[in-house]
């Protein structure tokens, strides 16, 4: 947005003798970032004129003058039209002296009532409401693509690793429902943060409250916020919202940094786990044979501004006296480029996910290989009354024994195993393979076909139920 640059008379500029130094206006301005907030400021606006007059504080006259003079300003800057003016400071200042421009004396009626500092602490509630909302939709989307590709793959087998070192085998649907079962956790989280969001801050003034007759519920009704805020002092330094929103983005990240991570390794020829589509890849200016995960890469490396981002917020607030202080102008661009980083990568990661294709073969093959199915022959020997202990032991020369000959654990013969427990029987066999590992695993939240496709399908009834809920529109959406 076009941002003039010339000095000029301040709305605060009564008690001052010199004009604010060029360095100075330059230094303190935050129209350059704070510009995308004006949408919230008008609105907020329109909800306190509307309540001034109510109130019997300004005219209905004055305030439809407002609301008129406001509309016009929101339908200017949409169009482009419009000129912030860096010597107005902010979007609140820039709004407000254009609407004293074009309507006068009404204009100047509209700050009754009200600070920048309650003002400012509404626009980013109302702001972040949109915007948590906007996520939690950009995330339901990513973990839909996650339920298709489980759905689609609901029998495969892979190899399931802690320590980075084959484990035990297990569904790729099961791994893929892991993911989604942190998608969800953060989703709940968001909402969880909208809760604390749902209170109206502006009337708070500058910290204090005010003389004047304003009756804060009709604003708070107005603008669809479900509480007014109980404390003046806490409404205007309050930025625990920002925080909390910065904290999750931060979880949520940890989330997709972790499957960017498997998405590297696992496009690599030595995994070869998975194909990444063509279109989601780049190549090499160098290397011609070059097919890299660039798009994963940037998702984990995001992770760190997101990151960043947080640790910012968490040491501008830190030591802050109450109650207003403007080091918390600085909350804006934390905020704004942690929003704009998720939203970027959650619409980018959703195609890529559905794009995956998984070599299921090879994925077989590596479960069945690397003795993953010990701990199945472990069990075994407990369910022929040997103490785990001792089973754990006995496996363990098992797979020794195994390693000393460069054979798998089913290539080891009946006898080898007689020699090391007499508990072993013929029905050894049965449990070594991948797919017997898999099935035997029913306790509950296991890896048993019947288990994985009871949690795919109530997964898929809660992401129908959530976007439903998401259409209808929670009752706080209003204004
Ligand atoms: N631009 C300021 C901010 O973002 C708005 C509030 C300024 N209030 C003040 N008294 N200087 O925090």
């Amino acid at each position: 947005m076009p941002i003039k640059k010339n000095q000029g008379k301040k709305p605060w500029a009564g008690r001052f003798t010199e004009a604010t130094a060029r360095e100075v206006e330059a230094f303190t301005e935050s129209i350059s970032f704070d510009a995308r907030l004006w949408k919230y400021d008008i609105q907020g606006s329109i909800a306190h004129a509307t309540m001034l007059a109510k109130q019997g504080i300004i005219s209905r006259r004055d305030a439809d003058l407002i609301i008129k003079g406001l509309n016009g300003i929101a339908q200017d800057i949409a169009d482009g039209r419009f000129k912030f003016r860096q010597e107005l400071e902010d979007v609140h200042m820039n709004i407000e002296h254009a609407l004293t421009e074009r309507t006068g004396q009404a204009g100047a009626k509209l700050h009754t009532a009200r600070s920048r500092n309650d003002q400012v602490a509404l626009d980013l509630r109302l702001y972040l409401r949109d915007e948590i909302q906007a996520i939690q939709g950009l995330v339901r989307g990513l973990e839909k693509e996650f339920l298709a590709q489980a759905q689609r793959h609901a029998g495969a087998i892979m190899p399931g690793y802690t320590h980075l070192q084959r484990a035990q085998p297990v569904l790729l649907s099961h791994y893929l429902l892991a993911y989604i079962a942190m998608f969800e956790r953060d989703r709940d989280r968001l909402e969880d943060c909208l809760k604390r969001l749902d209170v109206l801050p502006l009337g708070a003034c500058a910290l204090a409250g005010t003389g004047l007759p304003t009756d804060r519920r009709i604003t708070a009704r107005l603008l669809g916020f479900k509480e007014v805020s109980e404390n003046s002092m806490d409404s205007v330094s309050d930025r625990d919202f920002v925080m909390e929103f910065l904290s999750n983005a931060a979880i949520l990240m940890s989330h997709i940094s972790r499957f960017s991570e498997e998405l590297v390794l696992w496009s690599s020829t030595e995994f070869s786990f998975i194909e990444l589509p063509d279109s989601f890849t780049t190549g090499s200016s160098i290397m011609p044979q070059k097919k890299n995960p660039d798009v994963a890469e940037l998702a984990r490396g995001k992770t760190g501004r997101v990151y960043g981002n947080l640790m910012g917020m968490l040491t501008i607030m830190k030591g802050l006296p109450l109650s207003y202080n403007r080091d918390m102008q600085e909350d804006k661009p934390l905020l704004f480029d942690t929003v704009d980083t998720l939203k970027s990568v959650l619409t980018v990661l959703a195609p890529m996910v559905r794009g995956i294709a998984f070599k299921t073969g090879r994925l077989r093959e590596t479960a069945a290989a690397g003795y993953s199915t010990a701990t199945d022959i472990a069990e075994y020997l407990v369910k022929k009354g040997v103490p785990f202990r001792q089973a754990h032991e006995i496996t363990g020369k098992a797979v020794l024994l195994a390693l000393q000959g460069e054979k798998e654990l089913e290539e080891l013969s009946l006898d080898d195993l007689k020699a090391l427990s007499p508990a072993f029987e013929k029905d050894v066999f049965a449990v070594l393979g991948p797919e017997a590992s898999v099935r035997s695993k029913k306790s509950l939240g296991g890896t048993a076909p019947e288990l994985v496709r009871k949690s795919l399908d109530a997964t898929e009834k809660r992401l129908a139920k959530g976007e439903q809920q998401a259409r209808k529109g929670p009752a706080r959406k209003k204004g």
